[in-house]
């Protein structure tokens, strides 16, 4: 790859919203960039900046000359305990408050000799106040969806849900009669789908609801944005990226981006970390020492919590099962307390069952001892799983969690659900996905997805790969 001078480099600013299953592609993503020529300003809030420089340790993040972070506030205090922020808080927050923060930090690298002038905006789907922004300085933006393509189509149909007086719902029982049962076949590229299925927002009875009308309003601001960035790939969710089509500006589908990194052989940028958590040493050699596929990998994420009931049930049943683990265990896994397991599941599970706070997720999924990740089904947990080849038991927490346990069970045929956070099902389900027909036949599925991710991704005329020096062309590089 040659590189041009720092000045003549196109310049993209990347903004990702603040919170690790949103930090972690755009990282990807930024680097792929740099690598193709471009200079890149990594946008993070001060709280997120401060806990990545904790996490690793550090006291500069400053890796490569033409790589550089910035920091602009989010507009809340910082949590009590170190986490994720309270999510609706969040989203709130970051909508009305960052903007001129933003146009300052603009017009701060405009006016710096040394940095090439901002030449596009790269920005999460649901940061899009950077749009008022980019429009003042004539600047493309390109929205990046960091969710799956079907969860973000629901999401895109959220005013019609409200429209046709579907949601908010009418009565609280509504949440638990069998309503959520309902199907409808009107989502664009999705044959049928039950409300259960379509994010978590849309469960309210409240007209206000800030996650409902936030959701609802950042996909009438994504029709603006100049294209939009999906890390998905088309042989996976064909359908619905084809079904974009009519409804969006273009969709470009350059996932998984962790496949299309794998291209890069920068040792500088491939250092460059996105942890918020502190990394806890020892899982893979705990793994080297395992047999192929004897290993149950539990990891809920950055976000989802739990009762001290669920995990208790979790625990147990990951004992009965008999089966080895890794088990990852935020501090602020449980909510309103901290997480502490019952010290007899510790001293029964003690010779397999490996407890952590935060791994790296990709190489333990990428583990031959893997045989099955229980997770709360985030879309990158599902995609490095996919990737890995991986099978999954799924317990979705929110947002579109939902979707895309839905699409891993019906329609990829990688998944199954836990209905009940109940010991004896977990047990049942860890069973049947480790050794029983099933959990094969899944195997399988995973390992042929795993291929198309691959080839999608990692070859010049793999869909993603030539999506993405589309978008590149045609969009980043290209006239406004
Ligand atoms: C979520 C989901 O992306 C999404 O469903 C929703 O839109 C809001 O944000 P999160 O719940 O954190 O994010 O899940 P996920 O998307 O799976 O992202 C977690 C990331 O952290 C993954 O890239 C995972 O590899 C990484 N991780 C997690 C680690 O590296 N180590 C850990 O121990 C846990």
């Amino acid at each position: 790859m040659s590189c041009p001078d720092a000045n003549e480099r196109p310049h993209a600013v990347c903004v990702p919203f603040p919170a690790q299953g949103h930090i972690n592609p755009m990282l990807k993503l930024a680097k792929l960039l740099h690598f193709n020529g471009f200079y890149i300003t990594f946008v993070n809030t001060h709280y997120n900046h401060k806990r990545l420089l904790k996490s690793r340790g550090l006291d500069s993040l400053n890796g490569l000359p033409s790589f550089r972070f910035e920091t602009i506030p989010d507009g809340l205090p910082e949590p009590e305990v170190e986490g994720t922020h309270h999510v609706p808080s969040l989203c709130d927050s970051t909508s009305t408050t960052c903007l001129p923060h933003f146009r300052n930090l603009l017009s701060k690298l405009n006016n710096e000799s040394s940095v090439p002038a901002v030449s596009c905006i790269i920005s999460d789907g649901v940061m899009s106040f950077t749009l008022d922004a980019s429009q003042e300085l004539g600047l493309p933006n390109v929205f990046f969806w960091t969710s799956s393509a079907c969860g973000f189509m629901c999401y895109v149909h959220y005013h019609q849900l409200i429209q046709r007086g579907i949601v908010p719902f009418k009565d609280a029982s509504d949440l638990t009669n069998g309503y959520l049962d309902t199907t409808i076949d009107w989502v664009a590229g999705i044959k049928e789908i039950r409300l259960k299925d379509i994010p978590s927002f849309i469960r309210t009875t409240d007209p206000e609801d800030i996650m409902l009308n936030f959701a609802r309003d950042e996909c009438i601001r994504a029709e603006k944005a100049s294209a939009i960035i999906l890390n998905t790939f088309d042989a996976l969710e064909h359908d619905v990226l084809e079904a974009f089509s009519s409804i969006l500006p273009p969709v470009y589908s350059i996932g998984p981006l962790s496949s299309l990194l794998n291209n890069v052989s920068d040792k500088r940028l491939n250092a460059i970390g996105s942890n918020l958590w502190r990394e806890e040493p020892g899982c893979l050699e705990w793994l080297d020492t395992k047999e192929v596929n004897t290993v149950v990998y539990v990891n809920f994420g950055s976000v989802t919590v739990m009762t001290n009931e669920q995990m208790i049930e979790f625990a147990w049943g990951l004992a009965n099962s008999n089966k080895s683990f890794v088990w990852v265990i935020r501090p602020d896994l449980v909510v309103g307390e901290r997480a502490v397991l019952p010290p007899e599941f510790v001293t029964q599970t003690k010779n397999r069952g490996l407890l952590s706070g935060w791994c790296p997720q990709e190489e333990v999924l990428g583990h031959p001892a893997i045989g099955v990740f229980l997770t709360h089904s985030g879309w990158n947990s599902t995609l490095e799983s996919l990737c890995a080849g991986v099978p999954m038991i799924c317990w979705p927490f929110f947002a579109e969690q939902q979707t895309n346990c839905r699409f891993c069970c019906k329609e990829w045929g990688i998944g199954v659900e836990i209905e009940d956070v109940e010991r004896d099902q977990i047990e049942r389900l860890v069973r049947e996905m480790m050794d029983g027909e099933k959990g094969k036949d899944m195997k399988r599925k995973a390992v042929d997805w795993k291929i198309l991710a691959k080839k999608a991704a990692s070859r010049p005329s793999g869909s993603s790969f030539v999506q993405f020096h589309k978008l590149i062309r045609e969009v980043l590089k290209g006239k406004n």
